[in-house]
């Protein structure tokens, strides 16, 4: 398939995969939250995302030979330490504590999966452009909800300036790299791994923030 053809079919398939949403906003939005509590648990599940973001992209630099994916990466690694530096600080000031939080079983599955994920194009495909498109869609349903509190939309305004980037950044390196039907149709598999265990994700927390179940 011609690159641009194919990057456009990836993106399709993340746009229509976050809309989805649109109707019923999951708790990861915060926009469905009615108490303090449940905020800070979501902010917390969300903390641990912004750290493991933060390891994968280190963890990738060594193995990443193509230059400007590397630097890519390297950069996306400080900038997601910075959010969680900035989610830690909120949960702080709010009188709580911000890493005793235990992940989700589907949040910790998902991120092991992406941990396995070996070539470059996967790693875009499946980490930067899936996840990263998602959570900034949902992330601006939060910025636009009357019903998420000014503390929670402060640290989002400034983390989802870097996260739009860290979701359209991938989709050049795509078009460059992915040459070969074997190697999208590896990211194409990387995204649709990534988009069921982020709904898996989702749907767990929904549960969690609700009382509803532990996972
Ligand atoms: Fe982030
Ligand atoms: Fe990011």
């Amino acid at each position: 398939m011609k690159r641009k053809e194919f990057v456009r079919e990836l993106v399709a398939t993340v746009e229509a995969f976050a809309h989805t949403f649109d109707d019923d906003p999951p708790a990861y939005t915060y926009v469905p939250l009615t108490t303090d509590d449940q905020r800070v648990l979501v902010m917390k599940s969300r903390l641990y995302n912004e750290l493991r973001a933060t390891d994968l992209f280190g963890s990738w630099l060594a193995t990443t030979p193509e230059f400007e994916v590397k630097a890519m990466m390297a950069t996306s690694a400080h900038e997601e330490m910075t959010h969680a530096e900035l989610l830690a600080e909120r949960i702080r000031g709010l009188g709580h504590e911000p890493f005793d939080y235990r992940p989700l079983p589907a949040q910790t599955a998902m991120f092991n999966a992406l941990a396995g994920l070996t070539d470059t194009c996967q790693r875009l495909a499946g980490f930067s452009l899936a996840g990263e498109t998602v959570a900034t869609h949902l992330t601006l349903m939060s910025l636009a909800a009357p019903s998420v509190p000014d503390w929670i939309k402060q640290p989002y305004r400034r983390i989802t300036e870097d996260e739009e980037r860290h979701g359209s950044a991938p989709q050049a390196l795509l078009e460059r790299y992915a040459t070969t039907d074997e190697s999208q149709d590896r990211a194409r598999r990387a995204v649709a791994m990534r988009l069921v265990l982020f709904k898996e994700y989702l749907a767990s927390l929904d549960r969690f923030a609700g009382g509803l179940s532990p996972w």
